[in-house]
């Protein structure tokens, strides 16, 4: 019991393992599993990534028991601040029996995918093999393992070109690229888990993740970077000799894409508020899907110009040819969000998303 007061959990593990046939043993261990239940276990699955590593802080400061699952191959070790960790592709179904075995979690957060929609242009398989097949074991293993709570990252790509905007959760989804098809896929699989197998999941549909914990004790780290904001900060810091802004003739007011950009923390406070659903809220509100954005756009042009003013640095910016697979505008609806989880973004402005990366 001391032990699980000083929040040896890793120790009493092992005592679980060797020392039973002690019934004092014994007696100590089913104390402390039952103290350990009442802090609730969380898988973070791709938890070494940008929005995972941020999530596993989050969580671990808001009191749960995070185990991080990764296979590095985009996130990194030295990421997993917060948790334990534990390498693991989500393909190996004999790795992630043995570690639901192990840990028994309540609830998994699935962060693991590609997610990079040029590259899901070039190289579809990649992208279904890993989002939709990897997925697809997860799930199965999490149902083997009688863990029932699952909250995925899904993404705007869903929607693909809108009809409308901002976008609701009604609206068509349409993807245009492989990378939104591959999460639609898996929508549609937890919609039909959920029916056949009393699964419970929450879809978090993230419009353009951007910003760093306020504390930069955190970072986006991508290889190769893709992703505007970080590209524009490399080249407001001089680390890189311009920025290409892909296409200039799309239908909005400057010719350059719109986005929704949400900053990665206010993601993450979304994310709690899907596990109090889970775990402490009576309400049905699972299974469900949800938007999560800020509800206004800005176009590339916007952004550069507001890094610059921020930065008060002046860059090279170059203009290319159109990206392919990038719809001209995604701009969320998070009405949902909001009246049903209380969803308020804390840094809803470009300025204070832009400001967290100086
Ligand atoms: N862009 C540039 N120059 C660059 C990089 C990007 O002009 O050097 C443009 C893109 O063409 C796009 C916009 O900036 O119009 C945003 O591009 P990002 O690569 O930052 O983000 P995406 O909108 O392509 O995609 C991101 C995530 C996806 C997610 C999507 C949801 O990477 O996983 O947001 O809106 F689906």
């Amino acid at each position: 019991m001391l032990l699980n007061l000083l929040g040896c959990r890793e120790i009493i593990n092992d005592l679980q393992g060797y020392y039973l046939s002690s019934l004092s043993h014994i007696i100590i261990i089913n104390i402390s599993l039952y103290l350990n239940r009442m802090k609730k276990i969380v898988f973070i699955v791709g938890g070494a990534g940008y929005i995972g590593s941020h999530m596993a802080k989050h969580a671990v400061l808001a009191g749960y028991d995070v185990v991080v699952l990764d296979n590095l191959s985009t996130g990194h070790k030295d990421a997993v601040k917060y948790g334990k960790f534990e390498l693991c592709d989500i393909k190996d179904k004999t790795k992630l029996d043995a570690l639901f075995k192990k840990y028994q979690p309540d609830a998994v957060m699935h962060f693991s995918a590609y997610s990079i929609v040029s590259e899901s242009v070039v190289d579809p398989y990649k992208y279904y093999d890993n989002n939709v097949s990897g997925t697809l074991n997860l799930l199965k293993t999490m149902l083997d393992n009688h863990c029932n709570n699952v909250i995925f990252s899904s993404t705007a790509a869903v929607f693909g070109n809108p009809e409308y905007v901002p976008i609701d959760e009604e609206h068509i989804k349409k993807p245009i690229n492989p990378y939104g098809r591959s999460k639609l896929m898996v929508e549609q699989i937890l919609e039909d888990f959920s029916q056949a197998y009393n699964l419970k999941y929450l879809v978090f549909r993230y419009f353009n993740a951007a910003g760093h914990d306020v504390d930069g004790e955190l970072s986006e780290r991508h290889d190769p970077e893709t992703h505007l904001l970080p590209l524009i900060m490399q080249a407001a810091r001089g680390n890189r000799k311009n920025i290409a802004i892909f296409g200039t003739d799309y239908d909005t007011k400057d010719g350059t894409c719109i986005r929704d950009y949400i900053h990665v923390d206010d993601l993450c406070v979304a994310h709690l508020s899907g596990l109090n659903v889970f775990f402490n809220e009576g309400k049905e509100v699972h299974s469900n899907n949800f938007n999560l954005g800020n509800g206004s756009g800005f176009s590339v042009k916007e952004v550069i110009s507001k890094v610059k003013e921020l930065t008060n640095k002046d860059f090279t910016v170059v203009e290319r040819e159109r990206r392919s697979g990038d719809p001209a505008v995604l701009i969320a609806s998070n009405i949902k969000a909001s009246k049903i989880l209380n969803f308020t973004p804390n840094k809803s402005k470009i300025e204070d998303i832009i400001k967290s990366l100086i």
